[in-house]
């Protein structure tokens, strides 16, 4: 067999050399080349006779029920869209350490329990250490199979002789196929190694998880290049110091997207979370301005979360915004509201405002909670802590109303609160909400006004 013979294509613009090059001639992109194949035999202005496939009428099409089996974890199900599509391809990406291997160990042993053939490909980590995160889970699977192996080349041997039902690649980076000159972890690498796998688990209908690590510095090819490749993406956040994990889905083909999984790192691998409002209250500060539980709506399912605003006289310069788990221009905007539309003096003091509990938070629904716990803090006035609010905030200071109001109330009844802010919009669709104070505020003034009291704004 001759050399397989590759070529650098400049993903800017298509140009083609056969060396590669920092800065494209053509468009003058910089960094752009990407190592490919040269396919030899393909007779692009020559169409195939023997279609294999006519067009179809839409009314023909059949649908056939997806095949799905349950990973046995609640969690990680529900973020899938209810269990794992055979030949489906999952990205799992997220900072190393987080906790992707523990999961997918562990969801490999449930598989296994099944009585399915599940095979591991880590190139990360040796037979032995891989054994040993099995033993400190307490797993020994007969229908486990591990392999420790970088060379695609073996991979697919591998997966076609045991044809195993799940399939993991531990991670995509350490994967490579000897054809392509560029290191293991480059574009071309990971590409190339996601379509051969995507091929094989296809064909051959095995469920695949593969590993794909994010660096900060993009120095390695993040899995961003394989998003467009696989049928669900699904994103592991956290921080490391803290022992909550959440697991969120960015694609699915197979379900809804933003759905999210919570789980906790604890001795014996990640356990699930069954009540995260529960978990996101638990250390929650007793009656100090600042503070404010908002109702969020996280995929299908309404999650309590505190809000902490601290508002300080900024001492020199241009006073300093930040915001963590929330979008920081959001930040920025509510502010402006504040000092625009309520009259608070909010130019020369800087804001930090923080999400408990380490979630990030990306619907508008939060608005208000945001403008109520900046405002408690800047007036040094308590929210009673028996009140959630929640509601969108525009720029003229009108709360607007949100989706799913009755669900959020639902949960922060079930929560114990008492009292509850809301937009005006979302009080007649309400059903029958028992056992709360429900108030529907129009703007942000009135909003203030009910939670702070008449003197405290203006
Ligand atoms: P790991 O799954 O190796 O992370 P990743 O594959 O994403 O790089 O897990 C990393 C961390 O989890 C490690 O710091 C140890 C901790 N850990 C526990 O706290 N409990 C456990 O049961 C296991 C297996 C790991
Ligand atoms: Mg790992």
């Amino acid at each position: 067999m001759g050399k397989i013979k590759t070529k650098y294509v400049c993903q800017e613009c298509g140009y083609i050399s056969l060396k590669w090059m920092g800065k494209c001639s053509e468009c003058n992109s910089w960094q752009s080349f990407v190592e490919e194949f040269v396919e030899k035999n393909r007779k692009d202005s020559v169409i195939s006779t023997t279609i294999s496939q006519k067009p179809t009428k839409l009314k023909n099409i059949k649908i056939e029920t997806e095949n799905r089996f349950s990973t046995s974890n609640g969690e990680l199900d529900r973020v899938l869209g209810g269990g794992i599509v055979r030949g489906s391809l999952v990205l799992v990406g997220g900072d190393p350490g987080i906790g992707k291997s523990t999961l997918l160990i562990q969801v490999a042993n449930n598989i296994g329990d099944l009585g399915l053939k599940v095979l591991y490909v880590s190139g990360e980590e040796s037979l032995k250490q891989i054994k040993m995160r099995a033993d400190r889970l307490d797993i020994d699977n007969e229908n486990l199979y591990i392999v420790s192996e970088n060379n695609l080349q073996f991979i697919s041997k591998y997966i076609e002789e045991i044809n195993p039902n799940l399939l993991i690649i531990d991670s995509i980076q350490t994967v490579y196929n000897p054809n392509i000159t560029s290191a293991p972890g480059s574009v071309s690498q990971v590409r190339e190694g996601t379509a051969t796998l995507m091929k094989l688990s296809k064909s051959l209908g095995i469920a695949t998880f593969i590993v794909g690590h994010v660096t900060k510095t993009g120095s390695i090819a993040g899995p961003k290049v394989l998003e467009h490749m696989v049928d669900t993406v699904l994103y592991f956040e956290g921080e490391k110091h803290n022992v909550y994990r959440v697991l969120r889905a960015v694609k699915n083909r197979f379900g809804s997207t933003n759905e999210i999984g919570i789980f906790e790192m604890t001795n014996n691998g990640l356990e699930e979370v069954l009540n995260p409002s529960h978990l996101f209250l638990a250390h929650r500060s007793k009656q100090t301005a600042g503070s404010v539980v908002v109702s969020s709506i996280e995929g299908t399912r309404p999650v309590l979360i505190e809000i902490q605003a601290l508002i300080s006289p900024t001492n020199f310069g241009t006073p300093r915004r930040m915001a963590t788990g929330i979008d920081y221009n959001r930040v920025v905007m509510l502010m402006a509201v504040l000092e625009k539309k309520v009259g608070l003096q909010l130019q020369a003091q800087d804001g930090y405002i923080n999400v408990v509990g380490g979630i990030q938070l990306g619907e508008p629904a939060v608005d208000l909670a945001i403008v109520a716990a900046i405002a408690s803090s800047f007036r040094n006035k308590i929210i009673d802590n028996q009140t959630i609010i929640f509601g969108e905030v525009g720029l003229t200071g009108e709360v607007r109303t949100v989706s799913y109001a009755e669900k959020r109330i639902t949960e922060a009844v079930k929560m114990g609160f008492k009292t509850c802010v809301i937009p005006k919009g979302n009080l007649s669709g309400l059903g029958e909400v028992k056992d709360i104070e429900i108030i529907g505020v129009e703007n942000v003034y009135e909003a203030l006004d009910i939670i702070l009291g008449g003197k405290s704004i203006g």
